[in-house]
């Protein structure tokens, strides 16, 4: 039985999935009904509760189902005084399907209908129905949204949605739709009100954060442009951005990297595979030494900027000579740690119907030997900054508990030192006393 009595007053709760682009917008979803609700603690104690999906991989897309399965049993246990949502990708891939498989779920949003929840959540109640709204009214999200309520040091902002590269395993631009750009005003604005809320760095995102392309007077801005305007805004200490497409970095965000010394020492570029063979299949549109000659030129204009990427293994037909060409790679770009993944067929994609010969054992051995590789990569750039003095923005408390920190050194290495929580939010000059598995430990010189 739906309870009229629940509407928006009450408690919200996000599970987020998935990639920083869901991070974000399981923030932007706070900020939609921040107005009439309240963020709750955990879904027990919430009277709304939102799951932000990813579909990129199979697992990701059943781990959904299955902490569904959950919210039901609570919604069944409060005699159905329970909202539950579901958006992101696998709504928007699933829509109106996911009412077949779970019944139970009153809301079924995609990424770019975010900003209707609280119109949906008052549609949901007054009649009682499920709503289903996984369209894509371009970028609408953007100027419906309120400005940002709460700014941690280290704040995301989206630059662009979507993806047109389509690469034959993604399911991307049939979840997110195309590349859609925002106007450089709106973007500029959000990291401003970020930093006047007291953020002291900025990640732009965007599927191919890369491919930014908007209209402004006098032209065309490109993502090199973005970023130069981004470096100007009060407050700004530091820039990051995720994620890039090899294709669309040329010269001019090379340069970028000389330019402007508030981009951080550190670019994370998906590269997939070493094999040329295995790249032409995947679609990514550039050749290794393509790749290569990027990685070169970027080091030439940032020395020792760290590196890293994401890779598929076991993509269909893949050989065990595409393979080593693929360590051969990792060993010879010396990559910081990076994401690998099994390749998992998704539905409605290309390659999904490429005949796949390659038994699961042995993908998985590829993987195994692969992720020892680019953890050794990793380790090695650790060690490396032991004893030297890095800037860390302090980000929060570490696990320790009070009395210690985490932040970011500007190459994107954890660290966690000695400090109190004053120093939260501001940058601090740390000297690096110890490496650990996947963090360094370091300790406090001063902050800036
Ligand atoms: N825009 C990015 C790029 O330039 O490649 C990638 C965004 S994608 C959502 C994040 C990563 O997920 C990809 O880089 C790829 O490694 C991985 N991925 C995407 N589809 C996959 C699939 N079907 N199986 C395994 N991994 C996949
Ligand atoms: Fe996916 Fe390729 Fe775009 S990995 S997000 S289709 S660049």
């Amino acid at each position: 039985m739906w309870d009229n009595r629940l509407g928006m007053s009450g408690k919200f709760f996000v599970r987020s999935f998935g990639c920083q682009m869901n991070a974000y917008d399981s923030a932007r979803m706070a900020d939609a009904l921040g107005g009439r609700a309240r963020a709750a603690a955990s879904a027990e104690e919430a009277e709304i509760v939102l799951f932000n999906t990813c579909s990129v991989r199979e697992k990701a897309q059943e781990k959904v189902f299955s902490e569904l399965g959950r919210a039901r049993e609570l919604k069944e246990r409060r005699g159905g005084n329970l909202i539950i949502g579901v958006g992101g990708c696998v709504a928007s891939q699933e829509g109106e399907a996911i009412l077949e498989r779970a019944p139970f779920v009153d809301i079924v949003f995609g990424p770019q209908t975010l900003h209707r929840l609280p119109e949906m959540i008052e549609r949901r109640r007054q009649s009682g129905e499920a709503q289903v709204d996984v369209s894509f009214p371009e970028i609408e999200k953007f100027d419906k949204l309120p400005p940002p309520s709460f700014s941690p040091p280290s704040a995301f902002v989206s630059a662009m949605e979507g993806c047109s590269k389509y690469c034959s395993f993604c399911v991307v631009p049939y979840t997110r739709g195309e590349e859609v750009s925002r106007p450089l005003a709106g973007v500029l604005e959000e990291m401003a009100h970020h930093a006047a809320n007291g953020a002291r760095e900025i990640v732009l995102l965007g599927q191919n954060v890369n491919a930014y392309r908007a209209e402004a007077e006098g032209g065309v801005v490109d993502f090199a442009a973005l970023l130069e305007c981004a470096a100007c805004i009060e407050g700004v200490e530091r820039l990051r951005f995720t994620t890039s497409h090899p294709a669309e970095f040329g010269a001019r965000l090379i340069d970028a990297f000389a330019k402007i010394p508030k981009l951080a020492d550190h670019v994370h570029l998906p590269v997939q595979s070493g094999s040329d063979r295995v790249l032409a299949a995947m679609k990514r549109g550039y050749t290794v030494l393509e790749y290569k000659s990027i990685i070169r030129r970027l080091r030439r204009a940032r020395p020792g900027i760290a590196v890293s990427s994401d890779f598929i293994v076991g993509f269909p037909g893949e050989s065990e000579k595409d393979f080593a060409q693929t360590l051969a790679l990792v060993g010879e770009i010396g990559f910081d740690f990076s994401y690998s993944f099994l390749y998992s067929p998704r539905p409605g994609t290309p390659a999904a119907r490429l005949p796949d010969d390659t038994p699961l054992e042995e993908k998985k051995r590829r993987l195994a030997l692969l992720q020892e590789k680019l953890e050794q990569g990793g380790r090695t750039i650790s060690e490396e900054m032991v004893g030297k003095t890095e800037t860390v923005l302090a980000e929060g408390r570490a696990k320790k508990g009070r009395g210690f920190l985490r932040g970011r050194a500007s190459n994107n290495r954890a660290v966690n030192f000695r400090g109190e929580d004053s120093l939260i939010g501001e940058m601090a000059r740390v000297r690096i006393a110890e490496a650990t598995a996947h963090a360094l430990r370091g300790e406090l010189l001063r902050a800036q």
